[in-house]
């Protein structure tokens, strides 16, 4: 069984928690797009550990992780990230696998992230780790893989090319200083025969497990909404953070795939600018801010929040062929006395219940409410949909109706053991 994880909403819905849980049915694990942008938290034995290029799989001893070939890597980030691994006892020269095609981020790329942000009029809010300008490298065919950073023979001169057209680009458009070539060459040859023996080629490693009957997940970073295709553009990332980009980003075939997960959480948040048409006033944004601790796992920028909204992770369905939701935070309602979902826009007289491409559009649009009773009670101790509060059922199975498709699973705190399946997702059938 091969399964995609996928975000529904605007990222961070919680897919480090499901990916958790979903990994005991999993032998190998794979990132396919994005790169330290994202952080995916889990909580284990009451600690915290937050992944940013690893897959957030790998806390389970005897997996192995692949960071696939649409992955944007930053050897730096990824070296550091493996250091903490090893210090909770994995062993990561097993456990690790960096597949050759995957781009590399250089500093230059950060650089560029950060002065093309501050010189732009609308910004986009980025992480400012260098993934647009890693990407946009990677589209303008100059990118360095990652066979590229360990082939000593080639990598001084397309090091060399690229340092040299970063520098003038730095420099002249954006008055910055520019990069010593050299420090450069010695310090990335250093992280390739740091990284060596981690390196495979990503579809025929994939391929190989395929074949010895291993099950592999796929967990994509960011969100639908975030999607470079079809999300809220321009304020989107720049991969496709949607279930196509697992079979491009890793390199199998859409017939590969069993199982596509989408997960939400039970309200909506946002990092960064761009429409988010049901965020809250102020008051209601602080409430959920902080009781869902609502700060940026990369960042830790403040998370805009919202009600729900059907429209978008209706959109995140259809996108992704979802066959199953998986819902997070719900204890983040459990003192809210009504509650609201989205299920429209109004753009004056009309009423919009697709999901528009156009963000001028979205950003304009007033949501269309339904409202529901809260429970007023504490869902955190649940371990199966019947201890629900008949308030959080009712709700859950709208949201499922909303959807059109069943949830499989139910989170209700950061706690590992605070979450529960829903019916059999292996089927899909809901409870
Ligand atoms: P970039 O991916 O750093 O270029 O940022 C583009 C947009 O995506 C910004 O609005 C970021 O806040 C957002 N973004 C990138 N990665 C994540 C993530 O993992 N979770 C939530 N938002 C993200």
């Amino acid at each position: 069984m091969n399964v995609i994880v996928v975000g529904a909403q605007w990222g961070d819905e919680g897919k480090g928690k499901i990916i958790d849980v979903l990994t005991e049915e999993a032998d190998i694990l794979v990132r396919y797009q994005g790169g330290n942008n994202a952080g995916h938290t889990v909580v284990a034995d009451g600690q915290e550990f937050i992944f940013h290029l690893i897959p957030s799989g790998l806390l389970h001893p005897g997996k192995v992780g692949l960071i696939g070939h649409g992955v944007v890597v930053d050897p730096e980030a990824l070296l550091e990230e493996m250091q903490r691994l090893k210090g909770r006892g994995i062993d990561v020269r097993q456990a690790v696998k960096l597949g050759d095609g995957a781009h590399v981020i250089f500093p230059y790329h950060k650089r560029l992230d950060v002065a093309q942000e501050a010189a732009r009029t609308g910004r986009l809010g980025t992480t400012g780790r260098g993934i647009g300008p890693c990407y946009v490298d990677k589209v303008a065919r100059c990118g360095i893989r990652i066979a590229d950073l360990c082939d000593r023979q080639s990598f001084p001169e397309r090091l060399r090319r690229n340092v040299e057209e970063k520098n003038r680009l730095l420099q002249l458009v954006y008055g910055e200083s520019p990069f010593s070539y050299q420090e450069l060459l010695e310090r990335y040859q250093a992280y390739a025969e740091q990284l060596a023996p981690h390196v495979v080629n990503g579809p025929r490693f994939l391929r190989a497990a395929m074949a010895a009957g291993k099950r592999i997940l796929f967990e994509g970073a960011q969100g639908t909404m975030l999607d470079l295709d079809h999300g809220t553009y321009p304020y989107v990332t720049s991969s496709n953070a949607t279930a196509g980009g697992a079979c491009t980003g890793a390199g199998v075939p859409p017939t590969a795939i069993d199982r596509v997960i989408g997960v939400v959480k039970a309200y909506t948040t946002r990092v960064g600018e761009g429409p988010l048409p049901t965020e809250f006033p102020p008051q209601l944004m602080e409430r959920f801010r902080a009781r869902g601790r609502e700060f940026g796992a990369t960042t830790g920028r403040p998370r805009r929040c919202g009600w729900f909204d059907a429209v978008v992770a209706r959109h995140a369905v259809l996108i992704n062929g979802c066959d199953v939701i998986a819902v997070t935070k719900l204890d983040v309602l459990d003192d809210v006395e009504t509650i609201q979902i989205c299920v429209g826009y109004r753009d004056g007289e009309r009423v919009i219940e697709e999901f528009p491409s156009d963000t001028a559009l979205l950003a304009r649009c007033e949501p269309v409410y339904e409202s529901l009773p809260g429970w007023r009670s504490d869902t955190g101790a649940a371990e199966r949909f019947e201890e629900l509060p008949p308030a959080a059922q009712r709700y859950l199975k709208r949201l499922e109706a909303l959807l059109g498709v069943p949830i499989c699973l139910i989170s209700t705190g950061s706690q590992r053991e605070q979450v529960f399946r829903v019916g059999s997702w292996l089927t899909g059938a809901s409870a």
